[in-house]
């Protein structure tokens, strides 16, 4: 691999500040050619037993440090990521990938969250509240929960961990990641700099694995785990919460979305086109966030499809380091699979393809726009997760509210158009966890990000994140006179 700091390439877990070498690996698969690029440590449970341990005894440390010495440690982590950004993005590109740039973006995307909750550590402010009675005094403390399983995705192998982990230490609690098999080579890349860093042993572990749902077991059962935070599918999310819920964790699920993608008769067309192509095809549609059912009002429908078609029809794929690529491959058989039979059951009930339409060899799948889409197809329902754009058209607001709106999902939602008024009534209509008004792209550190419904619950990112891994305890003073 064509990278500056060959020691970032790690395969072996990382557990109490050590790199664990097992006899058993499983592959990691370079998803555009399936060439094998790294044997990984598989771990068991009763690894995930000893990460448990050794986050347990560092807790007592890290959580009695303070938060402007946490913080200091944070910052070196952020600096060592955004000195070795393109490094870590290689290994990204080749693990999950997605182009180089992207990838850049993405490591720089994650660092902010570690920059961001450095700062926030600093801050997590208690309160006094005035009492009913005079002989009462009233205060209220945060405390970190304590030991925090962070079960993170292969769509964003870097930033999904770092949303979750840098928060978490900030507030003093201890991490245990289990990263995707699929791309657990940039959570290892993170572990080596967070080493270097100069976290104390145990604050990180990374148990790398191919038997997820153990590993998910062995961190939902342990009751020395306090807190898990999960980002992945609604199917799994729900295995997790019922598996925690016998020991009543504290649980942030970032699941599944199906975001709609409104434009309205007074919008912007090529403002509109532009911010559904980033919504779209960012990451090969492979976002929770991603547009999922675009809405055209049927006086702009033409217009729209017309210019969105060109735009699409540009659209370069191939491998995520060559020059000009934009979106590189699907993650893997399954996901290819999905998606052209989704293009099928469209098709066979009245779709008309208006780009791309077939796989390509290899993990592609041509950008690909459907129109004359309905309720019946099952791409309403489904997240589709990959580069296809699935069209509909509609005459009335109150209409297109209901539509979007029918989803068990709830995440991200966009839509444009300039009338005022109307912008604050469908923004107040949507049922999702956000809304990007007349933008397409709305992901950023500053901001709470997540869902309502069956995509979850809980923030990540913003001054709202860091409560995520804080209790508040409330002491009454009594006896004041
Ligand atoms: C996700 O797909 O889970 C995260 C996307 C984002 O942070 O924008």
């Amino acid at each position: 691999m064509d990278i500056k700091d060959k020691s970032l390439l790690r395969s072996e877990a990382y557990i109490n500040g050590e790199w664990i070498k097992k006899e058993t690996t499983f592959s990691v698969y370079n998803p555009y050619n399936q060439v094998k690029i790294a044997e990984v440590s598989d771990c068991t449970q009763v690894d995930t037993e000893s990460a448990i341990t050794a986050a347990d005894h560092a807790f007592q440390i890290w959580s009695n440090y303070t938060a402007n010495k946490r913080s200091r440690i944070l910052q070196n982590w952020y600096k060592l990521i955004i000195e070795n950004a393109t490094d870590l993005a290689h290994i990204l590109t080749i693990e999950q990938g997605k182009p180089l740039q992207e990838a850049i973006g993405e490591i720089k995307y994650g660092a902010s969250y570690i920059e961001w909750f450095a700062e926030e550590a600093k801050r997590v402010y208690g309160d006094v509240i005035p009492g009913q009675s005079r002989k009462n005094r009233i205060t209220v403390i945060k405390q970190p929960v304590g030991i925090v399983g962070a079960i993170t995705p292969w769509n964003f192998p870097s930033a999904m961990i770092t949303r979750k982990v840098a928060p978490a230490l900030a507030a003093g609690c201890t991490v245990i990641v289990k990263p995707s098999e699929f791309t657990p080579l940039s959570a290892l890349a993170l572990a080596e700099l967070s080493d270097r860093a100069g976290f104390p042993k145990g604050v990180i572990n990374i148990v790398t694995t191919k038997d997820a749902a153990s590993i998910g077991q062995s961190l939902t059962s342990n009751s020395k785990v306090k807190k898990i935070s999960f980002t992945g599918s609604t199917p799994v999310g729900k295995i997790v919460l019922k598996q925690s819920a016998d020991q009543i964790k504290k649980v942030t699920l970032e699941l599944g979305g199906n975001a709609p993608f409104i434009v309205f008769a007074d919008a912007d067309i090529d403002a509109a086109v532009s911010g559904c192509y980033d919504s779209k095809f960012r990451n090969g549609g492979q976002t929770c966030v991603c547009t999922n059912r675009i809405f055209l009002h049927e006086s702009i429908h033409n217009e729209f499809i017309e210019k969105f078609a060109t735009k699409v029809k540009s659209i370069k794929t191939g491998y995520g380091l060559d020059k000009g690529v934009e979106i590189g491959p699907m993650i893997n058989e399954d996901a290819v699979i999905k998606d052209i039979n989704l293009i099928k059951d469209a098709t066979n009930k009245g779709a008309k393809v208006i780009a791309g339409g077939m796989r390509k060899k290899g993990l592609f799948i041509e950008p690909t726009i459907l129109c004359n889409i309905d309720s019946n197809m099952d791409i309403f329902s489904s997240e589709i997760f990959g580069p296809i754009a699935a069209i509909y058209k509609f005459n009335s607001e109150s209409e297109v509210i209901e539509m979007a709106n029918n989803t068990k999902y709830g995440l991200a939602s966009y839509f444009y158009g300039r009338d005022y008024a109307l912008i604050w009534r469908v923004a107040e209509a949507l049922e999702f966890g956000m809304v990007g008004i007349n933008t397409g792209l709305m992901s950023t550190v500053t901001a709470p990000f997540g869902g309502i419904k069956e995509s979850g619950f809980g923030r990540e990112g913003s001054k709202y994140g860091i409560d995520e891994y804080l209790n508040i305890k409330y002491m009454c003073w009594g006896g004041v006179e």
